[in-house]
């Protein structure tokens, strides 16, 4: 099974492809993480990216294609993966279908998980990532169990330096300025569903297991 989320920054992509690839046991992709791996290694992509990414702008497709590429070649994608922040907009979206046609396979689910913009700033605001594994909290929404220390692997907890307000303003405005198209290409190819995302995490994963439980290849 592979599957696209979709929506705004904040809407809770990264928390739900997290507990969905545990639950499913698919590989997650997350650009996102990828890419802050990368500026934290101080890689030639970590330094080609990290201003985009400050300025809350999207980094170059060329960049993304070469990046996605090399994550599509890892074994791990061979028992099907959830993709989480990439595609960004319609290019991206031909890009992801052409590199999977040479393989011979095509993406079974895009799943839009919509947020209201206050929701979102609410969420940005007071989230927290861990900086060994990428598992994401929130101050008041989901707290982790020991102030500062994720659950899952005692790694530091850490404030996104792209969390700050003007910057968020900057990504939702850019991510609406791209989503149009974007819905409207996996509406018009029959793919996407929509959900929304704004209520309780634990009802939004059964949502979306729900979801891929119409696949007759796939039973959870
Ligand atoms: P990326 O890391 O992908 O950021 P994003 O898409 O802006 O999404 P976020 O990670 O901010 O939010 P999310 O939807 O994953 O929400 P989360 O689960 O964390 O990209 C960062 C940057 O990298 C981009 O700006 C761009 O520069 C670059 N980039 C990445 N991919 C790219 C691409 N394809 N092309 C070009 N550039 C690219 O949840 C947020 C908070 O809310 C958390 O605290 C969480 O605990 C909480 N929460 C989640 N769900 C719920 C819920 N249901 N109820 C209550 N709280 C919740």
């Amino acid at each position: 099974m592979r599957i696209v989320l979709l929506g705004p920054p904040g809407a809770g992509k990264g928390t739900q492809a997290q507990r969905l690839a545990e639950r499913l046991n698919l590989a997650h992709i997350s650009t996102g993480d990828i890419l802050r791996q990368n500026v934290k290694d101080q890689t030639s992509l970590g330094k080609e990216a990290k201003d985009f990414m400050e300025q809350g702008l999207l980094v170059p497709d060329s960049l993304m294609a070469r990046m996605l590429l090399d994550r599509l070649a890892q074994p791990d994608i061979k028992r099907g993966f959830i993709l989480d922040g990439y595609p960004r907009n319609l290019a991206q979206a031909e890009t992801l279908e052409l590199l999977l046609k040479e393989k011979g396979i095509g993406i079974d689910e895009v799943i839009y998980l919509d947020s209201s913009d206050s929701v979102i700033i609410q969420r940005l605001s007071g989230r927290l990532a861990c900086s060994n594994c990428g598992a994401n909290f929130h101050i008041k929404n989901m707290p982790p169990k020991a102030a500062g220390i994720c659950d899952k692997c005692a790694g530091k907890l850490y404030q996104r330096t792209d969390d700050k307000e003007e910057t968020v303003m900057k990504r939702l405005q850019v991510y609406k300025q791209e989503a149009v198209d974007l819905i409207k290409y996996y509406q018009e190819k029959k793919k996407l569903s929509r959900l929304d995302a704004d209520i309780d995490p634990d009802v939004v994963l059964n949502e979306i297991i729900a979801l891929t439980k119409k696949h007759d290849s796939f039973k959870v």
